[in-house]
Formats: C-alpha cells, structure tokens, sequence
C-alpha cells in the first residue's frame, strides 16, 4: 500500500487546476447503461473509484474506451448482474440499480462497501424503486431489483439524514423510462444530480426540477447516445481552498465553479480569510491562522459533510474555539483521532467536534480511514513540524486526481512511497 510523507512548513503558492467531478462522474458513467447507443463523457477525473466503474460496465458488457479525460461507452447488449467481486470496493456501485432496472426491468446488484463513514443503508433507494412498481429482495449478500412494467409515481424521498443523493440519482435514472410521470418529493439538489439530469436531458430524457427538492420526470420511451463534460470537482476545489488558506500565500484555482462552493467560500472567508471569487477561478489569500467559526454541515447548498474534516483540519489551528456538527453522516469523525496525535485539541461531543486552537501541530505517523479524512490528514501535514507519514492512501487516490503532484505544483515537499506492506 502507498504512503504520503508530507514535510511541513513549504508555503504554497501559484495555480492549480481542479479535475471533473466524482461524484457527478460516477453516476453519470452508470447512466450511459440506459441506451444501446455510444455515450462519450469528457473530464472524467483519472481516479480508482472511476476505474471500478468502468470495470463494471466492462463486466455488464459495455465496450469501454478512455483516451485521457474523456471515456466512451457503449453498452449496446448488457448483463444484468453485477457480482460481489466487481462491486464490493465502491458503493457508488449502487448506481447500477438505476440504469439496469430502466432499460431491462431487472439487475442483482452485490450490497455496496465504500467509505468507513457509518451505516450506509440504501433503503431510500429502494423505496423509490417500489415506488415505480419495481419488487427489492436481498439475497445472499444481493440486492435485486425487479418489475414486469415500470410505472412512475409520486414519493418522497426524504430520510431520516434528510435526502439522499445518489439515492435521488438512481430512481431518476430509473423513471426516465417508466410508464408516465414520477414526482421525486424530497430530493436532493445537490450540483452532481443536476449535472446527472443535464446529462439525461441530453439522451432524450424529460425532466424538470433538478436543483430543486421536488423533481418530475416524464417517462420515454428509449434513450439516445448523448456527449457530456462532467461538472468541475467542488469538493476537490473546497480542499484545496483549505490547503490555501492553511499554508498559502496566494494559491488561485482554476476551472472551478464558484457557485457550486458558496458554502465553503463562505466559511473560509468567516474564519478570516480574502478571497477573489470569479465564476470560474478563485483566488485564496493565506494570512496566517484561522478565526474561530461554527459549522453544520447539511445538503445542499448547505455545507458539505465531504468538506468536514478539511475544516476541522484548519480550524485545530485557528485562534480560539470553533465547533463542527455533522448531521449527514453523525459518525463521521474517524480524523478527529488522528489529528490529535498530531497535536489537535478536539473534543467529540456526540455528533459535534469542539475544537479549541492550537499554534502548532507536530508531525506524525496517521492512518487515513476514509476518503475526505485523508485529505484532511495530509492538509495539516502541510503545517505540521516536521513530517506527517499518511498510511493508507488508496483511501485519497479514490477521489482525488494526483493530490501530491497538486500539491507539489503549488511548492508543498511531498512524496509518495510506493507499494508499502
Ligand atoms: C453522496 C456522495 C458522498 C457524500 C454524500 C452526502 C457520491 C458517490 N457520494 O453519497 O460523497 O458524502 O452524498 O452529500 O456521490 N441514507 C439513508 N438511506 C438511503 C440512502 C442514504 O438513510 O437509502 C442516509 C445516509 O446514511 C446519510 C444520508 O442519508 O446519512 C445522506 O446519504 P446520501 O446522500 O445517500 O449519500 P450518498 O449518495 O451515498
């Protein structure tokens, strides 16, 4: 296993150019399952989360082709079934569901793993299925969906941890090629869905609402092949926001969009920090430590839970005591562990970190344990004494596109070593 040894106190400072979207990519990808015609998708991050993805359409009978950013698929005859094997290393995997129940009225699809961030139940999503006339059974570690006509409906898919995004996405996908109209109440209206729906609407598909909590989507009758550029990273540019502001001088991101981040502009400009905001460049002035701020994360346009542990990183130096509540995934706090071996004074409240500001962190060995949390551990390596040794790092390599050699680019001393035991 790959491990990151980041040698603190290099200030950062120059351009960085933020890849496509993850979480917009992946189910964008799956969707290309709902038409036998070619589909070709641009900015596609290089990313292992995508490389699973492709394997699974590879593995359901697409023809896959990557050249770069940019992936064509054709899924002209394909399975129906997607095996514990292919699937287990990513839950965006699910995704699947969507397409596959659409254009065939059946897919198994094996019970999705993925990041370490609490129970991850996918009850919403078959809710929705149900909802469009579809029987879910879990067999054998499956699940399988199935229906001898999809028909559209109304429902809410609102949880308990409010809606769900690739929850909304999969039932959209699905519906796009049900008898009549579906009323998705209580959706999600976070950016990726929108991009998804864009998407969509481009392989004929009728949809209005996206972006909002109320989305309705006429049924067709078959879907065409569609080109599509996937949205840029926000979540990747929110981090390296944080990596600016934590050790930056003056650090500007290109090829951002500015809109989809006003939650996380907003709180770095809260915990004192300038910026120059333009529609798709930001520009991220470093002046030292951060002031205190109190966060809750929420869906969209609230603050995203995927920039939690960032912001716990830059706030265990700010001067004074912050909180950050999480009220998306409340036991999403494996960094917080971590970071106090490095010196952080955070204190877990429930579903609360208190974090009260300290003036140095001090490099150490840590183990990442999910995605956004190693993130957040090679962030405070950034201004951490001495050396920070993040283990673990298939975690980040999941959904960040060559953070060392980003990081690098904007003048912080990184290595990777390879292939440790
Ligand atoms: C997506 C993102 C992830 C982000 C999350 C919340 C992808 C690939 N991943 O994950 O990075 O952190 O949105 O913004 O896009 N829930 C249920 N039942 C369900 C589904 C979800 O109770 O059937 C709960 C979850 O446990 C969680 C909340 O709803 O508490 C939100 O989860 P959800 O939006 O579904 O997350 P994902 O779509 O899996």
């Amino acid at each position: 296993m790959d491990k990151i040894i980041v040698h603190g106190g290099r200030s950062l400072a120059g351009h960085v150019k933020i890849s496509g979207s993850k979480n917009s990519a992946l189910p964008i990808l799956a969707a290309t399952l709902l038409t036998r015609e070619p589909c070709v998708i641009h900015s596609v991050p290089d990313l292992s989360d995508i490389h699973y993805m492709l394997q699974i359409l590879s593995h359901l009978g697409a023809q896959v082709e990557r050249a770069s950013g940019t992936v064509t698929v054709q899924a002209d005859k394909v399975s129906t079934v997607a095996p514990y094997e292919i699937v287990r290393k990513m839950r965006a995997s699910v995704c699947v569901l969507g397409p596959l129940l659409g254009r065939h009225k059946e897919a198994r699809v094996s019970l999705p793993g993925g990041c370490v961030i609490g129970d991850r139940p996918i009850d919403l999503h078959l809710k929705g299925f149900r909802a469009l006339n579809a029987a879910c059974r879990v067999e054998g570690g499956d699940v399988k969906v199935f229906a001898d006509e999809l028909r559209g409906s109304t429902m809410d898919l609102e949880g308990r941890q409010g809606p769900t995004v690739l929850g909304t996405g999969n039932v959209m996908m699905a519906a796009t090629l049900a008898e009549g109209m579906t009323i998705i109440e209580g959706a999600a209206a976070e950016p990726e869905v929108v991009d998804l729906a864009n998407f969509l609407t481009k392989m004929g598909a009728k949809i209005e609402g996206a972006g909002t909590r109320r989305i309705a989507i006429e049924g067709v009758k078959e879907l065409h092949g569609a080109e599509h550029s996937v949205i840029p990273d926000r979540i990747e540019a929110g981090t390296f926001l944080v990596a600016a502001a934590l050790a930056g001088t003056e650090v500007t991101l290109r090829r951002v969009n500015a809109e989809h981040l006003n939650a996380v502009t907003n709180a770095i400009s809260e915990a004192g920090f300038r910026l120059n905001i333009q529609r798709d460049t930001i520009t991220v002035f470093g002046n030292g430590s951060a002031q205190p701020v109190h966060l809750i994360t929420e869906p969209y346009p609230g603050f995203p839970t995927d920039m939690q542990a960032q912001m716990c990183a830059l706030l265990s130096r700010a001067n004074g005591s912050s909180s950050v509540t999480e009220t998306v995934f409340p036991q999403r706090f494996m960094h917080v562990s971590e970071l106090k071996r490095m010196g952080a004074d955070i204190a877990l409240e429930g579903a609360t970190a208190r974090i009260s500001g300290v003036t140095r962190l001090s490099g150490a060995p840590v183990m990442a344990s999910d995605l956004r949390a190693s993130a957040a551990l090679v962030l405070a390596g950034l201004i951490a004494d001495g050396t920070t040794e993040v283990n673990r790092v298939y975690h980040i390599d999941r959904g960040y596109e060559s953070i060392d050699e980003k990081l690098m680019g904007l003048g912080a001393e990184i290595e990777r070593v390879k292939n440790q035991a």
